[in-house]
């Protein structure tokens, strides 16, 4: 009898149906200009729209994901976040109702806790409002940390172990990524991180097990799409194996 044909886990990549963003370099394009630096992350904001413009003629993009606000970036001056705050506060009631129109679902990832009451609530509000669209998912991380996701899961997990309403032996994989904020998104294809600097700084550690990394010195407020196009070029001439071999 024939062998049947290895299962080769592998796919030539086609095209990124996820595409997560670490938008870095918001300040540095200020400084450039000779201007504030929240006019760097105003701008930044300019540049989600443009990319959100961008996927429209991109079908294949089902889902964005946006590094918007780090855990680590609480430590940054107060005037620097409190103008972050206000610059999500006001993005979000400006740009929410459109989005809903275009089918835009907006989900938000990170530790809502931290954030002022009245942003907790727009979140929810624009989450549940807009929970049916299809077009496209823009998964928006605000006061996220990987490693806080992390510990959180594990928390959850430990405490059903605890209770014993689930054994050590029976915590798998798809159970802790099931645990995670992002339980209902899958895990990216590409991560594209603008700014020059090559590291994850805690977006995404166990989602992007798999992901391809794409960096570029390109600004933030500069990321256009064509720039999205020659990430999405170089995603396609990968080959992924996920740890498998080709023959
Ligand atoms: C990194 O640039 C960027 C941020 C810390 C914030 C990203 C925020 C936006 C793009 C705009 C606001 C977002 C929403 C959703 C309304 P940086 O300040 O670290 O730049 P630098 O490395 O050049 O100093």
């Amino acid at each position: 009898m024939a062998k049947a044909a290895p299962q080769i886990q592998s796919e030539v990549a086609a095209l990124p149906a996820h595409i997560a963003i670490i938008m870095d370099g918001n300040g540095r394009w200020a400084k450039q200009q000779g201007i504030a630096r929240v006019r760097g992350h105003k701008q930044g904001a300019e540049a989600i729209r443009t990319l959100l413009e961008a996927c429209k003629t991109r079908p294949h993009i089902k889902y964005i994901t946006l590094y918007a606000f780090s855990t680590e970036n609480w430590n940054r001056p107060k005037d620097e976040v409190s103008d972050l705050m206000e610059l999500l506060r006001h993005y979000i009631r400006h740009e929410a109702k459109t989005m809903h129109k275009e089918g835009v679902r907006l989900r938000f990832i990170g530790d809502r806790e931290a954030l002022s009451k009245d942003i907790q609530k727009e979140l929810a509000d624009v989450e549940a409002m807009t929970a049916g669209n299809t077009a496209l998912t823009l998964v928006i991380a605000l006061s996220y940390g990987s490693r806080q996701e992390l510990a959180n899961a594990m928390k959850r997990i430990g405490q059903k172990i605890a209770d014993g309403s689930l054994k050590p032996d029976a915590v798998t994989e798809q159970m802790i990524s099931e645990h995670l904020d992002t339980s209902d998104i899958p895990d990216p294809d590409l991560l594209i991180r603008t700014g020059g600097d090559e590291r994850l700084s805690n977006f995404l550690l166990w989602q992007s097990a798999y992901t391809e990394l794409y960096f570029t010195e390109v600004l933030w407020p500069d990321f256009s799409g064509a720039h999205l196009d020659k990430a999405i070029e170089c995603f396609s001439q990968r080959e992924r194996r996920f740890g498998a071999r080709n023959e």
